[in-house]
């Protein structure tokens, strides 16, 4: 048995209510993309348990809005550091659960534990007002407060980051927390539960239940009126239908949705440059993130060599699982999410692109998509209008700044934008014309627990990292005086 199946076995399965074990209602195995191997299962929810997991929430949460913020704030600090100290058995988890390789799983622990470090740093920051009204007689003086209860619906592709980037601002803001883990992922989210709970979070403050998607459970959260909060990492068409359940109830959401990201190359980048942005933008995750670059929008006068210099690069990369941590490509999460990347290449190769590497599945075991360079698009081409989310670069050409900016504006989506320049001007000017809540200026990764992350359009509302990650989950109270 090797110290990763240890740290399975290890890990207690059953959910997360106040301070019990709660064994649900159902199992559901978790499997290893690489293998399609059962790792182990995991105990699911029914109704009954998520609103038990709304009582623990709703016991705990006066005393931990009431806690000293400098003791809030030890807390999260203390769970940065256990996950550092673990962050090697932590990054095996996800490359089994997810199926990363060991750059990206390691990376990903590293990001996620610096939610906790920034939060804990925001804890004690939380920043009121007082001010003299215009009149000169009253005093308006403005109250954060923590917003309540707050559920959090998590996605596999970052099984433990996207916990810990909703789960630290709402902690350091005094609120009590629900988390419903991805069923193909939940064992880093229980991971990070239990750190929390060794960092000395109080039970009821950080619960976790994992459910079948079919069960009625986030509903029935939704549904209770001692919940304040949704915070929602996923698909748009998802995020549609449960921000259309939170407003029913007024609910405070933020909701980090499906993206189109344009990577734009100018004729005057430097393309060396351009084509590593492009190798991170594209690959990190194997194409499984929503800030993946989706279409590639090359200049012609560079369009073939950056082209080449692409298509070399991906067609280098070794693919394998990630615990071989030589490999440099993991698998999809599961046999749907191929069978898409396969039928969004085979319609644009039926529309006449050339595939200058890759175009297909891998043999199995495991859910394998080679790596995949498209030319010759046509604009309209269907692959450019959908979220691909995986290793697949289309590449398409332009003439002018404007047929650019309009391209990479043609999408319903506006979450993040790349641009390769060396002109200044052009940079900021494409950067305002650009519709995307982020702008990545010669940088294939931007992603960082002190910027504010989030999407304009049907990419999402609200941001999550920076002081705006905090204000998500804080509510200003004014009292007149
Ligand atoms: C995501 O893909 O949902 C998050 C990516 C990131 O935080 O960089």
């Amino acid at each position: 048995m090797t110290a990763v199946n240890e740290l399975i076995q290890g890990l207690d399965t059953r959910l997360r209510i106040g301070s019990d074990r709660a064994e649900g209602i159902d199992q559901i195995e978790v499997i290893d993309p690489a293998t399609e191997q059962t790792l182990t299962t995991v105990y699911a929810a029914g109704t009954g348990e998520a609103l038990q997991s709304v009582d623990a929430a709703a016991q705990a949460a006066p005393g931990w809005a009431a806690t000293p913020p400098r003791q809030r704030s030890d807390i999260l600090r203390k769970a940065y550091d256990l996950m550092l100290e673990r962050e090697e058995q932590l990054a095996e988890l996800i490359i089994l659960e997810n199926g990363k390789t060991y750059p990206d799983a390691i990376g990903e622990i590293r990001y996620g534990a610096e939610f906790f470090r920034w939060f804990s740093e925001e804890a004690v920051r939380i920043i009121g007002e007082i001010r003299t009204a215009p009149r000169g007689d009253k005093r308006i003086v403005v109250l954060p407060e923590p917003v309540g209860i707050s559920l959090m619906v998590t996605p596999w592709n970052f099984p433990s980051a996207m916990a810990t980037r909703k789960i630290a601002p709402a902690l350091a803001a005094g609120c009590t927390t629900i988390l419903k883990p991805a069923s193909d992922t939940p064992l880093s989210a229980l991971a990070v539960a239990d750190i929390l709970t060794e960092a000395g979070a109080p039970p009821g403050t950080v619960n976790v239940v994992v459910a079948r998607g079919s069960s009625g459970v986030v509903d029935v959260m939704l549904e209770d009126p001692r919940v304040r909060k949704l915070s929602f990492t996923g698909s748009t068409e998802v995020g549609r239908i449960l921000m259309q359940k939170a407003g029913s109830r007024i609910l405070r959401t933020s909701m980090e949705l499906g993206g189109n990201a344009p990577f734009v190359v100018f004729k005057d980048a430097d393309l060396g440059a351009a084509v590593e942005g492009a190798m991170l933008a594209k690959m990190r995750n194997a194409g499984e993130t929503c800030v993946a670059a989706n279409r590639f929008y090359v200049q012609s006068e560079v369009a073939e060599q950056f082209t080449n210099l692409l298509t070399d690069a991906m067609s280098n990369l070794r693919m394998g699982p990630g615990i071989d941590r030589s490999n440099q490509v993991g698998p999809m999460i599961n046999s749907a999410a191929v069978e898409k990347i396969d039928s969004l290449v085979s319609g644009a190769v039926d529309a006449r692109a050339n595939v200058l590497t890759g175009g297909s599945a891998a043999e199995g075991p495991g859910f394998f998509y080679h790596p995949t360079v498209l030319s010759e698009l046509s604009p309209d081409a269907a692959i450019l209008g959908e979220e691909i989310f995986g290793p697949v670069a289309p590449v398409v050409t332009f003439d002018s700044e404007e047929e650019a900016i309009s391209a990479a504006n043609d999408t319903v989506h506006g979450l993040i934008s790349y641009v390769y320049t060396s002109d200044l001007n052009r940079a900021f000017r494409v950067g305002e014309a650009i519709e995307s809540g982020m702008v990545a200026l010669n940088r294939g990764l931007i992603s960082d627990e002190a910027a504010p992350f989030g999407g304009v359009k049907e990419s999402g509302v609200g941001r999550e990292g920076s002081h705006h990650g905090l204000e998500e989950f804080l509510e200003l109270k004014y009292l007149a005086w």
